[in-house]
């Protein structure tokens, strides 16, 4: 029986980057073509990232929301699909893969991030290394691309550190009493005031707060296309209008934007609680000063909000106990591709000379360097001296943004070296602030 045409014919279809096996066919999309089979293919794609993270299947509206995102973006989005069998459609793909490149503030400098997201395999499909492959293939993209390190948010927490990410920084889950007793010890007065701003014309707000706070936060990762249409009021999970979301900008004394936080109203059981769905300043004060106006909401006892791990409201304030950390968890991961590139562009603490192992099975950061420091930036070079201080790719990620400090990775017997080696090492790597990012992805 002569087999039927494979619907990925590479010739037909112009696929980017396809490769054919005896079960799966994996293949690029180009996002530009809008020939009715690659649209097939792209909606496809979307309706397993949304079956992989357990959302509803998406409507018109949201297809088209999610394509001008990722168009904006440049992504770039992978999947391998299975031949089909039983005469079923294979527009859906059993794995799919994602990357966009944005940028990152490693905290001296802000460098290249390779930012893979929309990682899913389909139960069908699960641990025959699906994702091995594609992640594989992908890290290796992006040293051919010259980006520096990879990045990504991980939903479980022992995937991918096989492949080198450590979880570079955390973030917390806070629940603030607004009652009497939530007060600073300053309520600020630098001129600055809140205005609430109708969805319509927030974003270009927005925008100059992120750039801003991005440029100033060590952590901080660009921030994808889809916040634009989610800050104009576009509910990503309910795929339609979000009639609940409300924005207020500050405005420090001379007009300019230093923050925005975006909240909507709840009432989960007895209690309304203003729920903060994005917080950004770019200002110590503008942070204190949105805070001030979440708590002066009425008609709400409670404000719960994602927040930086080290926040200084829980010292600006008089009570400290009305912020109630109820979640603490890892947020950024980072996977170094390039030692000198990365390593140049972190600060360093002290002036001092160090030689640096560090070893990485998959090749890509695999050497040893001199890190020469002084002034708080240091020259990287590659060097066959002996090592004074050795560590594997994935603790080098989770030491790069000084969210954890050498100490318990050496006691945790993920550093080695001599205690003057480490001593030395800790006093070079270990300062502050400490990183936030406010980027989910
Ligand atoms: C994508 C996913 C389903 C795994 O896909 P997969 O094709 O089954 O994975 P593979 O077969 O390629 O496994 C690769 C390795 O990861 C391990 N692994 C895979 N899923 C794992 C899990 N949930 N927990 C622990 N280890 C896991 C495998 O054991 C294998 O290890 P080994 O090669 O050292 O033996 C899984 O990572 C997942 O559910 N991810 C959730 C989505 C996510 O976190 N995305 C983040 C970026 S958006």
């Amino acid at each position: 029986m002569p087999s039927a045409p494979n619907p990925f014919d590479s010739a037909r279809h112009g696929w980017l980057a396809v490769e054919v096996t005896d079960e799966l066919t994996f293949a690029t999309l180009d996002l530009d073509d809008e020939s009715p089979d690659r649209t097939a293919r792209v909606n496809g794609w979307l309706d397993a990232i949304l079956r992989g993270f357990h959302q509803s299947q998406p409507n018109e509206g949201f297809r088209e929301e999610w394509l001008a995102a990722a168009r904006a973006d440049r992504a770039v989005i992978r999947g391998a699909w299975a031949t089909p069998v039983a005469g079923l459609s294979n527009e859906v793909p059993v794995a799919t893969f994602g990357h966009l490149v944005k940028t990152m503030n490693a905290g001296a400098e802000t460098m290249p991030a390779w930012m893979i997201t929309d990682v899913t395999v389909a139960p069908t499909h699960r641990r025959r290394g699906l994702m091995r492959r594609l992640m594989t293939e992908n890290l290796e993209a992006a040293v051919a691309a010259d980006v520096p390190a990879a990045v990504l948010t991980a939903s479980e927490g022992a995937i991918y550190q096989r492949f080198g990410f450590g979880p570079a920084t955390r973030e917390s889950r806070v629940r603030v009493e607004t009652s009497s007793r939530f007060r600073l010890r300053e309520r600020a007065d630098d001129g600055g005031q809140v205005a609430i701003v109708p969805s319509g014309e927030a974003w270009p707000f927005v925008e100059k707060v992120f750039a801003r706070h991005h440029e100033l936060t060590r952590g901080s990762v660009g921030r994808p296309g889809y916040y634009e249409s989610w800050v104009k009021g576009y509910d990503w999970e309910e795929m339609s209008e979000d009639r609940k979301q409300r924005i207020a900008v500050r405005l420090d004394a001379d007009g300019a934007p230093d923050g925005f936080v975006v909240y909507a109203m709840k009432r989960p059981g007895d209690v309304t609680e203003v729920a903060v769905r994005d917080l950004v300043s770019a200002t110590p004060a503008a942070h204190l000063a949105l805070w001030q106006f979440l708590a002066d909401i009425d008609l709400a006892e409670v404000v719960t909000a994602a927040a930086p791990v080290v926040d200084h409201l829980t010292h600006a304030l008089v009570n400290h106990r009305v912020r109630r950390v109820t979640a603490i968890q890892d947020h950024l991961w980072v996977r170094i591709l390039d030692l000198v590139v990365s390593l140049e562009a972190r600060p360093w603490f002290s002036d001092d000379s160090l030689v640096l192992r560090v070893e990485d099975s998959l090749g890509h950061a695999d050497g040893t360097v001199r890190i020469d420091a002084t002034g708080g930036r240091a020259t990287i070079a590659s060097t066959s001296d002996e090592p004074d201080v050795t560590l594997d790719v994935e603790t080098l990620g989770t030491l790069y943004l000084g969210d954890v400090s050498v100490d318990p990775l050496a006691q945790a017997g993920r550093i080695s070296g001599s205690d003057e080696a480490l001593r030395r090492f800790a006093a070079l790597a270990d300062g502050s602030p400490s990183p936030h990012c406010s980027t989910h992805f």
